[in-house]
Formats: structure tokens, C-alpha cells, sequence
């Protein structure tokens, strides 16, 4: 079976996008792959959380991903700093790891532009802490967005470079896991772009009914095609996506029928829209609430997934350490 692994920084609740663009298909992931997902907690130190926001947020991610349907006993499911393993291999790996690369990396070009006051050596080498996060597991399959994609290249050479210098072959090289037609790319409600955390467009799935309707009912629109047939603006197709994702077929087809007769009535759409997402986010809504409410599972579900990642964390490390050639006296 594929290894398959994937880190979610811990920043923020979850939101329609990153459920229909990524644990959608995490869940499907888990019965067909040996999969590893975990909570990327080190990588949140860069912008030097709270203590209290450090946890609470970690303690979110992990609630939401059991509310979605990953299963602790199939996936292994983790917090990262449960795993020394991680920070060792990671040490290891920056002694090939050369300042130039790290610098030309776009996403650190990124960050020292928005953020100069806080240039630290941990944003410098978040590639090769992603790095280790893969390669501990020697992982096969890595489902990213595109803007992990050169993080990734990154990896594959830092791999390369170790297998190279000890002239071994161990570790694999990752590649990007695409779901291919099924990626779908949800968009926002503000009538561009894609639904993001930071761009205020956004239905968390923890979100109350009475949010999700004000929220929906606030959407950009237009005041309505004045041919039939007509091709649907950006804000409207947007309407449109959102529906095909959460409605029935019917609902869809009736709306969109409606459209094209130059019927439609956006109030009764965002009604309807809103009852939707209602339908489908509530039942998640609720289990998050009853698994954030439960600190003694949530306890065993990280003890599990630490036991069993560390279970094959060791084994590589302790190959790693045996071909850099540390030995025992
Ligand atoms: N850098 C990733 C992000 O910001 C999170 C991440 C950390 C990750 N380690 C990883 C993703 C390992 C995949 C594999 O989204």
C-alpha cells in the first residue's frame, strides 16, 4: 500500500473549502493508502502563538478532522510535537541544506516581505522541517494544494542529496497527490476567488445556523440575466458551485433552470442555499462540539496516532542514524 501523508498547520477552524478541496478526500484516502495525517503545530511556532492559542488550536484541528469522518483506528492521526523523531531527522537534514535554496524559496520571500520584523531562522528552514515531516514516514503521496508544490520539489531533493552522499536508496521520493476531477475549488461569497480563512469569505463548518444565513443571504449577486442561456457571471457561478456541492441534483437543475429563463430570484436561491449548507454542516457542527467537549477521547485518539507514528518514525530514524553512521560504543 502507497504512504500517504499530510500536515495541516494548526491556524484557525475549518472551512467549506478546505472541506470539499482536502479532508473530503483525506477520508477517502484512508481506506486505500497506509495514510498519515497530523497536526503541524511546530510549523504554527513561526508566528509565536500564546500558549493557551497554541493548544486550543491544536485541540480544534484534531476535533474537526475526527468530526469529518477520519478514523483514528484506520489513519494514523498525530500532533507533531509528539514526535521527537520529527525535530532529529529534521536537524539532520538542514546540515544539506544550503542557505541559498532556502532563500530562493517563494513562500519565506513571501513572509519576510509581509511580515520583515520577524525573519527567524524556523520560517528560513520551514522547508526542511516539512521535509522530515514526509520523509520520517517515507511517505509515497503527499495531497497538497499548489502552493506547497515547491515545498515538495524541495523535499525531493533534499531526499535525493541524502541518498546520494551515503550512496544508499532510502528515501522515496514524494510525489503531489491530486485527486484530478475531483478537486473542486470552492469559492468564496464575496464574488471572487476562493474561500480562504484570512479573506473574511468564509462558512466554517463549525459555524451556527443563524451565521450560515446571514453569511449566505449577504453573498454577492446581481440583479439577474436579462437573456436566456446567458453565461453566469463570476458571482453567480460561485452561487451555482456552492449549491452543486451541498444541494440535491434536483435543487440544482430547478435553479438553474430558473436562471436560464431569466426567473431566478437570488433571494430564493440564497434561501434555499443557506438551508443546505445548514443540512450539511450541522450534523459536522454538533460532533465537533461533542468531541471538544470530550478532553478524555481526544486524549486517547493523540495517544494512538503518537504510538503509532512513532512506532515507524523510529525505525527510520534509527536507519538514518546507522547510514550517517552515529554508533554505539
Ligand atoms: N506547509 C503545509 C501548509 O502550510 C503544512 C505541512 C507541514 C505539510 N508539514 C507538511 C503538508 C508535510 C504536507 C506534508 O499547508
Amino acid at each position: 500500500m502507497d504512504i500517504v501523508l499530510s500536515g495541516i498547520r494548526s491556524t484557525g477552524k475549518l472551512h467549506l473549502g478546505n472541506y470539499f478541496g482536502a479532508l473530503k478526500n483525506f477520508v477517502k484516502m484512508q481506506y486505500e493508502n497506509k495514510c498519515y495525517f497530523f497536526i503541524a503545530d511546530f510549523h504554527s511556532l513561526t508566528t509565536h502563538p500564546t500558549p493557551a492559542d497554541l493548544h486550543g488550536s491544536v485541540k480544534q484541528v484534531l476535533a474537526e478532522y475526527l468530526a469529518c469522518g477520519l478514523d483514528p483506528e484506520i489513519a494514523t492521526l498525530y500532533v507533531q510535537s509528539d514526535i521527537p523523531e520529527i525535530p532529529q531527522l529534521y536537524l539532520l537534514l538542514n546540515m544539506n541544506a544550503y542557505k541559498g535554496e532556502l532563500e530562493r524559496c517563494t513562500s519565506f520571500k513571501e513572509k519576510i516581505r509581509k511580515h520583515p520584523d520577524n525573519v527567524n531562522a524556523g520560517l528560513l528552514t520551514y522547508p526542511t522541517l516539512m521535509a522530515a515531516d514526509i520523509l520520517i514516514h517515507k511517505a509515497h503521496k503527499v495531497p497538497v494544494g499548489k502552493d506547497q508544490e515547491q515545498h515538495l520539489e524541495m523535499t525531493r531533493t533534499f531526499a535525493n542529496r541524502f541518498n546520494r552522499m551515503y550512496n544508499v536508496e532510502y528515501f522515496p521520493e514524494p510525489v503531489a497527490y491530486n485527486f484530478g476531477e475531483e478537486l473542486v475549488k470552492i469559492p468564496g461569497l464575496d464574488g471572487s476567488g476562493k474561500m480562504g480563512k484570512s479573506e473574511g469569505n468564509a462558512i466554517y463548518l463549525s459555524d451556527d445556523p443563524e451565521t450560515i444565513r446571514k453569511k449566505v443571504m449577504k453573498a454577492v449577486s446581481d440583479s439577474g440575466p436579462s437573456e436566456p442561456n446567458q453565461a453566469k457571471p463570476e458571482a453567480i457561478q460561485n452561487l451555482f458551485t456552492l449549491m452543486k456541492v451541498v444541494s440535491t441534483p434536483d435543487t440544482y437543475a430547478f435553479f438553474d433552470e430558473k436562471y436560464n429563463t431569466c426567473q431566478i430570484r437570488y433571494g430564493d436561491m440564497k434561501k434555499q442555499l443557506a438551508e443546505d449548507i445548514v443540512k450539511f454542516t450541522s450534523p459536522i457542527r454538533e460532533k465537533i462540539e461533542g468531541i471538544l467537549a470530550d478532553n478524555d477521547y481526544l486524549r486517547k485518539v493523540a495517544k494512538l496516532g503518537a504510538e503509532k507514528a512513532r512506532e515507524s518514525a523510529s525505525k527510520t530514524l534509527s536507519d538514518v542514524r546507522h547510514i550517517i553512521g552515529f554508533k554505539e560504543f
